[in-house]
């Protein structure tokens, strides 16, 4: 999730964690960036002004139109590719460009597309049960829900919602699902929260239906897929000194990171005795960040989104 906020309130819209975002791009005139998760544009304004050439990708139709015109005066240093980011590389050689100086994604879904009733992700508001990022993706969460068996959409609950009552909400989804409806956000939300026992729908803190539509977005998206991908084609992509500035929203997507991060940097085995020295002295990346920069508390203020925000930020070593 991100900070944005309703269309028309783009043209001051405040991406989440911009001050260590631009502290840590340091993007400057010449350098070529791509932003994977453009959304409003907020974090690519922020190069864009920084005076850096911007690619920006989107796989939602909706969201790159409500950004066209926010970036128009910098079409001469911005373009915005359509595609999921797992094919970032592939989007980009299409551009020609084979390397970037730096490397921005802001995962998941923005507060506008959560806002949005009829794309379905949220509960508050009610909506077709959709939840696809990309209209065209294959499956609604609908979908989802009638095709997958039983056990399968309490493990997917578990995985991706980390849901102690998987079991009985998937039962209840699932009855839900296959039945006459109508089949909307706020009608399936209120069946999550019947299939909690009484205790624990005292005692969340959150709305009973976090959770189970988390892990519902999650898989409708293969949102963990793409991050996935993300960060096996990251290294190839990011030039000598190419920093890569990853933000998150929860440990699904922290932790892979942060494992992925902590590879990247880690010193290579000192040579065992009788064997050849390792290739390198040093790991290819540095880290930018020793712990995961979040929110303060004027942030998560007036943007309550940022309090589950989490930055973390390599750089390639220069050659
Ligand atoms: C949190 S918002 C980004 C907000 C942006 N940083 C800003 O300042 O407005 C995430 C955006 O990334 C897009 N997105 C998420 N996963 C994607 C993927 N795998 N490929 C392409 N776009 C993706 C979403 O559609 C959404 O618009």
């Amino acid at each position: 999730m991100c900070a944005a906020h309703a269309v028309q309130q783009s043209s001051e819209h405040i991406p989440v964690l911009a001050e260590p975002v631009r502290r840590l791009a340091a993007a400057k005139p010449g350098e070529v960036w791509v932003d994977c998760t453009l959304g409003f544009g907020g974090h690519t304004a922020d190069l864009l002004a920084a005076g850096a050439r911007v690619y920006g990708v989107d796989r939602d139709p909706q969201a790159r139109a409500a950004t066209a015109a926010r970036l128009a005066p910098y079409a001469d240093r911005f373009s915005m590719l359509s595609g999921d980011f797992r094919h970032v590389a592939a989007l980009l050689a299409a551009e020609g460009v084979e390397a970037v100086d730096g490397l921005l994604a802001d995962l998941g879904v923005s507060s506008w597309q959560l806002d949005q009733a009829e794309r379905g992700f949220s509960f508050q508001h009610a909506g077709p049960v959709d939840m696809r990022m990309d209209p065209a993706g294959p499956r609604t969460a609908l979908d989802l829900l009638r095709t997958l068996p039983m056990g399968e959409l309490a493990d997917l609950l578990r995985r991706y919602g980390e849901e102690p009552f998987a079991g009985p909400i998937a039962r209840a989804m699932k009855a839900w699902a296959e039945g006459p409806g109508p089949h909307s956000t706020t009608g399936l939300a209120a069946v999550v929260a019947g299939a909690l026992p009484a205790k624990a729908q005292r005692t969340r803190h959150r709305h009973p239906a976090t959770r189970a539509f988390q892990a519902l977005r999650i898989a409708v998206n293969d949102e963990l897929g793409a991050l996935e991908t993300l960060l096996a084609t990251l290294p190839t992509l990011l030039r000598p000194g190419g920093r890569a500035l990853l933000i998150s929203f929860h440990s699904l997507e922290d932790r892979p990171i942060k494992q992925a991060f902590a590879a990247w940097t880690r010193p290579p085995e000192p040579p065992r005795r009788g064997l050849p020295a390792p290739d390198a002295a040093e790991p290819p990346f540095v880290a930018l960040t020793r712990k995961p920069v979040i929110a303060d508390e004027a942030e998560v203020a007036t943007n309550p989104r940022a309090r589950s925000a989490k930055l973390r930020a390599v750089m390639r070593r220069a050659a």
